[in-house]
């Protein structure tokens, strides 16, 4: 990912994937974009002249067109972005719709995008103060999707799914979760896993996630530590302050980042970024929320969007502008005065967007 820092920071240029999605993806990507356009523009930004590529994904485009993720959306965050993208939000329905398949567990895929990083972050006037970061395994686990159905000798029917976990993924993301860990004073990083039942596959990947250390000597400064998933759960409700970085295959990553999520109010506050040695595309937490997403003006809360973008640009060099749009975000929960219905308030997306640009 170092690389990727470079190769971005040496550019003349950005270009910017936007795939909205579906639901309230289309109006928390627009907030994002212009709180990147007004970050960039400002007189002592180091990002360079940045334009915008909207792209299709999502399952009304499938209802169009027979395609949740068109050729050419892949194809331009492959050939004309220049390695970022934002992603919104796409609406899965809960049963099987012939020739539909999520698109951004596809995407995460076909970008090699094989890390889910998930900072779960309290502010100051917040009554519990919460400081983790999830890193998700991003390309395995359950979602290789690779399920089948048969029947018994009673002709009932039996489902079954493929849990992949390979040494090769776990060492990519066990490695990205020491960095991520050392970037912390006293860095710990908690392994999640489930190998007292699934010694196999949960132990592979708790196994190498050790190993892991043995490979770089800056390492070592890193505490290890392990959780088994379902008493992690109860510890992150109980004493959420004792976590700091946890790593966890691709399923337990995703409903623990969601339940983190309730410990600093809402769903609509915590961002993620997948990344991968090429490519880093911004996304928050959050799905579609069709509940709200067709209340006019609307109010979804566009700060996990917001705060994906800043993500974003921190993981590809820009640091200093990643932190100014953080500071804008917080200074706005800190007040306490314009917030969205998912925070007890009564202001719209944009009310809030407008508040954060104006703390730039
Ligand atoms: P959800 O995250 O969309 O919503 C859960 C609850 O949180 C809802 O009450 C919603 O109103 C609220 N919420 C979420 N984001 C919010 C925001 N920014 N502001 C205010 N409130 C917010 O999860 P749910 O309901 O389980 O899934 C809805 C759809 O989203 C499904 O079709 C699911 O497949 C899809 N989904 C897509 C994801 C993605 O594209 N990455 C991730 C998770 C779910
Ligand atoms: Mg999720």
């Amino acid at each position: 990912m170092q690389a990727l820092k470079q190769a971005t920071q040496s550019r003349k240029e950005l270009v910017i994937g936007l795939i909205p999605g579906d639901g309230i993806g289309r109006v928390v990507l627009p907030a994002a974009q212009r709180v990147i356009e007004a970050v960039s523009s400002s007189s002592d930004s180091k990002i360079p002249k940045t334009s915008f590529i909207h792209l299709d994904a999502g399952f009304e485009h499938f209802q169009k067109t027979g395609h949740a993720l068109p050729a050419e959306t892949v194809e331009a965050l492959k050939n004309e972005c220049t390695g970022l993208a934002m992603f919104g939000a796409v609406s899965s329905p809960s049963h099987r719709v012939e020739g539909y398949s999520s698109p951004i567990v596809k995407l995460r895929k076909e970008l090699g995008l094989f890390a889910n990083v998930r900072p779960v972050k309290s502010v100051k006037t917040d009554p519990r103060q919460v400081d983790m970061t999830i890193v998700r395994e991003n390309t395995e686990c359950l979602y290789v999707k690779e399920e089948r159905i048969t029947t018994d000798s009673n002709g009932l029917k039996v489902a079954e799914a493929t849990r992949r976990i390979t040494e090769k993924a776990s060492q990519n993301i066990g490695r990205i979760a020491y960095e991520i860990a050392l970037l912390r004073a006293n860095p710990k990083l908690t392994i999640v896993h489930k190998s007292n039942v699934l010694a196999t596959t949960d132990g592979l990947f708790r196994e190498t996630v050790r190993n892991v250390q043995k490979s770089d000597e800056r390492f070592n400064a890193v505490k290890v530590e392990e959780q088994i998933v379902d008493s992690c759960v109860y510890k992150l409700f109980r004493n959420p302050e004792e976590f700091q970085v946890l790593v966890a295959p691709n399923l337990y990553g995703d409903i623990i980042s969601d339940g983190a999520a309730a410990l600093v109010g809402s769903l609509g506050l915590v961002p993620s970024v997948n990344a991968g040695d090429n490519f880093i595309l911004g996304e928050p937490v959050h799905g579609s929320a069709p509940d709200i997403a067709d209340k006019v003006p609307a109010i979804a809360n566009p700060m996990a969007a917001i705060r994906s973008a800043a993500l974003m640009l921190e993981y590809s060099g820009f640091e200093a502008e990643a932190k100014r749009i953080y500071s804008a975000v917080d200074k706005v929960l800190e007040e306490g005065s314009i917030r969205t219905p998912d925070l007890g308030g009564k202001s719209s997306t944009d009310e809030l967007a407008d508040a954060i640009c104006k703390n730039l």
